[in-house]
């Protein structure tokens, strides 16, 4: 995870709210921090898409299905939702497995790029 430099402390911000009868408990937390993906894959995911039919891209990176989405945003990441995208015909496409992408979902080459490198990846841990 990267730190925050000076600038970014200034433009985000974190507030709590805590109930007025007790000192430990917040009730909810606002938070305007920008919400990363974990990185499920360093690589991008070569897909034979159907055209005209809808595919949900992973964008949280919890998805047991990469590169597409399983739904697991719900609990684990609710603030994401799946990309959805319509290719105009059939082809073979290399979608983003990292998930920081600047041509969702598209892989533009940033997993090669060292803050992803040096980034862990994402593993399912058994519970
Ligand atoms: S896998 Fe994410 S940019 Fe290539």
């Amino acid at each position: 995870m990267q730190s925050l430099t000076k600038l970014d402390r200034l433009l985000w911000t974190s507030v709590t709210f805590k109930r007025p009868w007790t000192r430990t408990t917040p009730v909810f937390k606002l938070c305007t921090l920008p919400l990363e993906p974990v990185i499920p894959c360093k690589k991008p995911f070569k897909v034979d898409v159907v055209g005209g039919k809808r595919h949900s891209w992973c964008t949280c990176g919890y998805s047991k299905k990469q590169p597409f989405c399983d739904g697991s945003h719900k609990l684990k990441a609710p603030g994401f939702s799946p990309l959805r995208f319509f290719p105009v015909k059939d082809m073979t496409v290399y979608l983003c497995g990292c998930k920081y992408t600047n041509n969702p979902p598209y892989c533009d080459g940033t997993h090669k790029q060292d803050f992803i490198l040096s980034a862990p990846l994402y593993e399912e841990k058994d519970s």
